[in-house]
């Protein structure tokens, strides 16, 4: 495995994270067997507490931190959510909830609007109530989605539909996007399932073919078309089918940073997998100094990390070789080339992996829990 940056002295501070995700709990009402959190969940008992995230978020608005997505988990399980949220707009972030949507009370969006709230994310699972409810392992879920999204409405904030994007649903995305324009959303993201926590582990239950991927991009494209001016329809495509991989967060420890529920700073969400990267805590260190000179960050930033074919191609400034996590699950090193890109000696691997997956005849989730891998739940599910 390639040695990632060694740390310089004399190198210029990387400029200002724009975004922030505040992963306040890992609680959650939901099981979505494509969650990206880490398949061993951070207990209750060693979240942050109050006065440190209030803390953080001073920190993250004082080195140019502009967007604040408060996640989970479902964020709002916290019992000072509202508070938090004050604070966050006190000390001038923009603030993004990003909900499940269950157990948010008409009164506690109030209050999150009172207390400044900018912008909510909701999450549905498909545009079928019962296909919903099981895919999100919880009977009754969607209604409540729906009960929340008039209630965002009414409150006068503006709202992001999110559809993660699989096996079971992916036939039914022109249906999802009607839904989102009729809950009153402005903009609905059409994310296709990233391979890593619990969807990796679930990745052969998730995996489209081929032909239901290219149909979905039809779909997509003529929907933009079709409802342009009215919903903005954001796609995030699959990797395995791609030819070019996304630039993964924007480029490692360039546009955003992650705060787990233990207060564990990350440059990705799937950072924890790369083993060999140690991490810092905001109960140790300044936000600033872990974003600056943390070794976990400066691991993979810039290009100075790269191998070939990275190296000498023109793109390395766009997509920054892809994603490091992704490299290390399927070629083994985080150096490498995203095997999503064409160019990379491994693409036919992932290409084969998806085939694979995609003709797979499993038919269970394994729902997200708080017991791990080994833990974990089994559920049988209705193909459909
Ligand atoms: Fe991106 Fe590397 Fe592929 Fe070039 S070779 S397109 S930099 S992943
Ligand atoms: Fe870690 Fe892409 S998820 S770099």
């Amino acid at each position: 495995m390639t040695v990632p940056n060694a740390a310089s002295a004399t190198r210029v501070p990387p400029p200002a994270p724009l975004g922030m995700l505040a992963e306040l709990t890992h609680r959650c009402p939901l099981s979505c067997p494509y969650c990206s959190n880490p398949v061993d969940l951070d207990k209750r008992s060693t979240e942050l507490d109050t006065e440190t995230w209030k803390r953080v978020f001073s920190e993250a608005a004082a080195m140019g931190v502009l967007h604040l997505h408060l996640s989970g988990g479902e964020p709002t399980a916290r019992k000072d959510i509202v508070e938090l949220t004050a604070h966050a707009v006190k000390v001038g972030l923009y603030t993004n909830l990003i909900t499940s949507g269950i157990g948010v009370t008409r009164e506690k969006l109030q209050e999150l609007a009172d207390a400044g709230l900018d912008h909510v994310q909701l999450s549905i699972q498909d545009a079928l109530p019962d296909n919903a409810d099981r895919i999100a392992g919880l009977k009754g879920a969607h209604e409540k989605k729906r009960v929340l999204a008039a209630h965002v409405l009414d409150l006068g904030l503006p709202l992001t539909i999110n559809a993660v994007i699989h096996r079971a649903n992916i036939e039914n995305i022109e249906a999802l996007v009607h839904m989102a324009l009729e809950f009153g959303a402005r903009r609905v993201e059409v994310a296709h399932s990233q391979y890593y926590g619990w969807a990796l582990e679930n990745r052969n239950m998730l995996m489209p073919t081929r032909e239901q991927v290219m149909t979905a991009a039809e779909t997509v494209e003529r929907l933009r078309a079709q409802l342009q001016g009215k919903l903005v329809i954001d796609a995030v495509v699959p990797d395995y089918y791609a030819r070019r991989p996304k630039p993964c967060v924007g480029g490692w420890g360039k546009q955003s940073l992650n705060v787990t529920p233990q207060g564990k700073v990350l440059p990705c969400h799937a950072a924890e997998t790369i083993s060999h990267l140690q991490f810092d805590y905001v109960t140790e260190k300044s936000l600033s100094e872990i974003w600056t000179n943390g070794s976990a960050f400066e691991a993979y930033r810039g290009t100075s990390w790269m191998k070939e074919p990275c190296t000498s191609c023109p793109r390395k400034e766009i997509d920054f070789g892809g994603c490091r996590c992704q490299a290390l699950a399927i070629t083994g090193d985080p150096a490498n080339a995203d095997p999503a890109c064409s160019l990379s000696p491994f693409h036919a691997k992932i290409t084969s992996l998806a085939l694979k997956a995609a003709q797979s005849g499993r038919d269970e989730y394994v729902y997200r829990s708080f017991g791990g891998v080994d833990g974990k739940p089994k559920v049988q599910i209705t193909r459909s």
